[in-house]
């Protein structure tokens, strides 16, 4: 998607810093064919729209890490956002002119409200008030920043944030339900402590989760995943030996649960099946939690026909043949459990002669020739494409926030460099988003 560019005289104030919102080379009939083909390579630019809240104040590094990444970013905050941050701060580490006030002429000669709202690749509003959504819901436009929702042509990315009793009420929920049917997309709530002393779903998103859906979202804005039914798997799955005894793994679920999240942040449609895990339900995907392996495979049969699945579980690959209906005993004597193998859930969906999804993704955890044995296992299982990483105990994958990560698939691989699981999963999500759409060209 080529954005519209401002000419260099467009630009308030005569702003065109480097790496700035107005840092691209403008349009000209000459060139234009060459920046439609390059447009991957232009500055990203963000508008950043700020609302009311204590969470204002993480908005702050999301700017910041935007900019390390490149990304331009304007900002604009309702009046509100003004009491908890400045627009000095704002501008500061922006690097650019901050917006406040609908109804500044001003800002109006220099920068109509309609522009403003278009001279971006992406729109996103961090931290998205009730009170915004609902008049984003509606279609108001009583202030600056409800007036670019109503009027930009370019996508929309929200990261509520609210008491758990706002979140949780049917009017909020209604709001979100019309903004997702409107296209917006959504990342976050999560759950935990509030800054009004509660406990609960309300709290604003990480920025590095925020970031990655941007990412994700800026990668290719023409690609989404909007109605495309998903399946993922996460987390380990325990398997019972006796009433108080399991045989388990090291999972966390945080890859997989990042990875169900940056698919809903593109639209899709989310069936999240996972194992014990300290993560939490992942906001608008149906989730099922289960404990052993055949309760996953029941589960994820039932939840075909489905377009993509992603295995990111840590399937317990053995259970034991019987489960002692009491606690086991120490008798003396070593005791000796029999393993029978569960069933391979990535290479039954794989193989599913009815309703096999049009793309497949497994996982490979290795802790030796990580690459050569993926792609033993990508054949053997018969997916589309393996992850493979290194799950070493000195790499501190199992249980840690980041990831190094080898993408195959039939055309070869990729080595993906080192970066956090919420990262990789954004990655991840638009690469499957961009295979989805080629596939139905395609078709
Ligand atoms: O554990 P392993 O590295 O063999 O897992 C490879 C892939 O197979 C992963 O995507 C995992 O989710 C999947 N798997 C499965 N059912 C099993 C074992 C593994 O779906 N029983």
């Amino acid at each position: 998607m080529i954005p519209a560019v401002a000419k260099a005289t467009d630009a308030p104030y005569g702003k065109t810093c480097p790496g700035g919102f107005n840092d691209r080379t403008p349009e000209t009939p000459d060139n234009q064919a060459h920046s439609i083909s390059t447009g991957m390579t232009d500055t990203k630019r963000v508008l950043l729209i700020i609302s009311g809240g204590i969470a204002a104040y993480k908005s702050l590094t999301l700017i910041r890490r935007l900019k390390e990444r490149g990304i331009a970013v304007r900002c604009v905050l309702s009046v509100a956002a003004t009491k908890f941050v400045t627009p000095l701060t704002v501008g500061a580490l922006s690097g650019d002119k901050v917006y406040t006030d609908l109804f500044s002429l001003t800002d109006e000669q220099a920068m109509g409200h309609i522009r403003l709202s278009r001279e971006a690749d992406l729109v996103v509003v961090a931290p998205a008030s009730a009170d915004l959504l609902a008049k984003a819901a509606n279609g108001l436009a009583d202030d600056l920043a409800s007036t670019i929702l109503l009027a930009t042509d370019k996508p929309v990315l929200v990261a509520p944030s609210m008491n758990v009793e706002m979140w949780e009420h049917p009017a909020t929920q209604r709001n979100l339900a019309t903004l997702a049917a409107d296209g917006v997309r959504q990342v976050g709530p999560e759950r935990g402590d509030l800054a009004c002393g509660e406990l609960g779903a309300g709290r604003v998103a990480e920025p590095d989760h925020i970031l990655s859906s941007i990412e994700a979202l800026l990668e290719d804005t023409s690609t989404s995943l909007r109605s495309v039914r998903t399946l993922v798997t996460s987390g380990p799955t325990q398997e019972p030996i006796d009433p108080v005894r399991y045989l388990g793994n090291y999972s966390s679920g945080k890859q997989g649960h990042a990875i169900a999240q940056a698919l809903v942040s593109l639209g899709a449609e989310v069936t999240l099946v996972t194992g014990p895990t300290k993560e939490p339900d992942p906001p608008n995907a149906r989730v099922i939690h289960i404990q052993t392996a055949e309760e996953m495979l029941a589960a994820c049969l039932k939840t075909l026909p489905v377009d993509v699945a992603v295995c990111a579980a840590a399937v317990s690959d053995w259970r034991a043949s019987v489960q002692a209906n009491q606690k086991m005993k120490r008798s003396g004597n070593i005791q000796h459990i029999e393993l029978v193998e569960n069933p391979d859930i990535l290479g039954r969906l794989s193989a599913a002669q009815l309703n096999r999804p049009t793309l497949v993704v497994g996982f490979a955890a290795e802790t030796e020739s990580v690459v050569e044995n993926a792609k033993k296992k990508r054949l053997a299982k018969g997916c589309d494409w393996i992850i493979a990483n290194d799950v070493s105990h000195e790499t501190g994958v199992f249980g840690g926030t980041h990831n190094r990560v080898h993408v195959i698939d039939e055309a070869g691989v990729e080595n993906w460099p080192s970066a956090s699981k919420v990262t990789i999963a954004g990655r991840l999500a638009a690469r499957i988003a961009s295979e989805i759409a080629h596939k139905s060209i395609d078709a």
